[in-house]
């Protein structure tokens, strides 16, 4: 190998040198981009990088009660009074389920190589169990789906959990709450990789588990809306956990060698960074922020148990309630064994980031998940925020949460499954240059990570349509498309920011800086002629009505009339 080595060097040409010097500048250049947050660093990702956009079943589709739907628990707690945004419902959302076709046509012209999107349990086991029922309309729409995106080139990456439970399930048994979750949610996922497995390689078991533990059975703000505060979430995250692991044995088992797909999960995190980094204490409580919230998680499924941070906090705290147990629950070591190491990807999901400093809770003032990490979330007023409340714009945390994935759970492949912005708007303006920026930046700053050696194969931008942003309703717009809501047909415009993800996704990145920033420009050119093409939507809209509304009652009037006269002219001649 030495020799080797010196013989290489012996023939050594100048061109190589070039290269060489080349190189290492090229590395001062990267390196210089360590120490500063907002330096933007030009170069492109590697070959095969895959680029994709998001959406999710219940979120887009519509077609709440068709075809042999089952309701979920989100049909449900969206049609009672006072749980969403001006009572909003998804009950015909985009109407993707009847526009599937059209959306691809979209995803064609950015030339993506995949598409995430989820199931709908109802959709396909009404009554959330194989033994009852199989809507097979439910499985051609999934069916059809993918064999499109597969006619297209475009790979499917398939969500089997995005939050919409069947409802019969939540009413009988309770939900993510009773562990028989886990055969239920195992037989359904079984299902999808007979039906649909020669086709799909990817797949996620559940999209953002925390959000499901914490706003589904801790604070109530999404379906099913238990308040069970200081257990809830964790009891429901336990029994998550498992049902993962269990699908990915299925898989592991009876599909694998077959099949020759992975089987991954999708969490969602914010970056916690410390507000005084010389601070131990600080230091401290950013790292709880983050266990608490990703490795509650990624954890087990890594290492075999939860965060020894968790196990220590409310186990004290618990303790301290006087309880005889912790309220965070308890793998067996069979439990643990089999949990650890079922992920053959990390799907991750990322909007934003926290300043975090230690603020200590007392045990007995109503315990619950937030109080049981014992610190406070602060925001630079300087970081843009230009959509969501708790959505605030900060690249450079994106970086620090990539490597931190890499060196916690042994540098994993990674797929980035949600990254975006949203706007909160009265007036429409497809001209979103805070979404092209944001786009921007924090896709830089996943380049540097894969730099940095973070193992990220793929990137998903959330999401192609405006949808129903949960409990937000449909107030928060998070598409690179435009959805008209008011109109029937619900008409997609593209939005500045499409034009933008166009140019990264053809160039597989950011080549050099007099075309990166001839891209905005561009982008906003292109924009403000389809911003008139809205501007005329009011008269498609109209025009709708005067089809389906006015022609018909004007025709019914005119026969009526037509008819009286007639009998008035026969009489007369009579
Ligand atoms: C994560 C959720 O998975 C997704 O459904 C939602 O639209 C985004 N966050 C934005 O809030």
């Amino acid at each position: 190998m030495q020799q080797m080595t010196m013989l290489q060097w012996g023939i050594l040409r100048p061109h190589h040198v070039l290269a060489l010097v080349l190189c290492v500048s090229a590395t001062e250049d990267f390196d210089w981009t360590k120490n500063e947050r907002t330096s933007f660093y030009y170069g492109t990702f590697p070959t095969g990088f895959s680029w994709g956009v998001g959406s999710s079943a219940y979120q887009t589709e519509g077609a709440w009660n068709v075809d042999g739907k089952g309701i979920s628990i989100w049909d449900a707690f969206s049609h009672k009074k006072g749980k969403i945004f001006l009572n909003d419902t998804a009950d015909s959302s985009c109407e993707g389920y009847h526009k599937f076709k059209d959306d691809i046509a979209l995803m064609k012209d950015m030339k993506l190589n995949h598409y995430r999107f989820s199931i709908s349990w109802p959709r396909i086991l009404p009554t959330g169990l194989k033994s009852e029922k199989i809507n097979e309309k439910g499985i051609k729409y999934y069916s059809d789906l993918i064999n499109m995106l597969l006619d297209n080139k475009i790979t499917p990456i398939v969500t089997l959990y995005h939050w919409d439970l069947p409802q019969v399930l939540h009413e009988k048994y309770g939900g993510w709450h009773n562990i028989s979750m886990v055969n239920y949610f195992n037989d359904f996922a079984n299902l999808c990789f007979e039906r649909f497995g020669n086709r799909v390689k990817y797949w996620i078991t559940f999209n953002n588990p925390w959000s499901i533990a914490v706003e589904g059975y801790e604070t109530g703000e999404h379906a099913p809306g238990l308040k069970l505060k200081g257990t809830g979430a964790y009891k429901a995250a336990h029994h998550i956990i498992k049902a993962h692991a269990k699908v990915w044995h299925t898989y592991d088992m009876q599909w694998r060698s077959k099949q020759k797909g992975l089987v991954g999960i999708s969490l969602t995190a914010d970056w916690g960074e410390p507000v005084d980094i010389s601070n131990q204490r600080d230091i401290e409580a950013a790292e709880r922020y983050i266990q608490f919230y990703l490795g509650w998680f990624a954890t087990p499924l890594f290492h075999g148990d939860y965060p020894q941070v968790m196990k220590d906090y409310i186990g004290r705290k618990s303790g301290q309630q006087g309880l005889g147990a912790s309220r965070l629950p308890v793998f067996s070591p069979q439990e643990k064994s089999y949990i650890k190491g079922t992920c053959d990807f990390l799907g991750l999901g990322h909007f934003t980031t926290r300043y975090v400093t230690l603020k200590n809770y007392p045990s007995g003032a109503g315990d619950n998940y937030f109080s049981d990490r014992d610190l406070a979330e602060l925001v630079d007023p300087q970081w843009p925020d230009p959509g969501s409340e708790w959505l605030y714009s900060v690249p450079w945390g994106f970086r620090r949460l990539l490597n931190f994935v890499k060196t916690q759970y042994g540098n994993p492949m990674i797929y980035v499954t949600e990254n975006g912005v949203s706007e909160k708007m009265l007036c429409t303006d497809l001209c979103d240059d805070w979404r092209m920026k944001y786009f921007k930046d924090y896709i830089n700053e996943m380049l540097k990570a894969i730099k940095d050696g973070v193992n990220v194969k793929g990137y998903t931008a959330w999401s192609l349509l405006d949808s129903f942003e949960w409990d937000e309703g449909f107030s928060e717009r998070f598409g690179l498309y435009y959805v008209d809501f008011r109109s029937k047909n619900k008409p997609r415009y593209p939005k500045a920011s499409v034009h933008y993800y166009k140019r990264i996704i053809s160039s597989n990145g950011f080549p050099n800086q007099r075309e990166v920033e001839s891209w905005k420009r561009k982008a906003v050119e292109t924009c403000s002629s389809s911003n008139q093409l809205l501007a005329a939507d009011p008269l498609i809209g109209h025009m709708e009505m005067v089809t389906e509304i006015v022609v018909p009652t004007v025709c019914t009037l005119c026969i009526l009339i037509s008819a009286v006269f007639f009998m008035f002219l026969l009489r007369r001649r009579l």
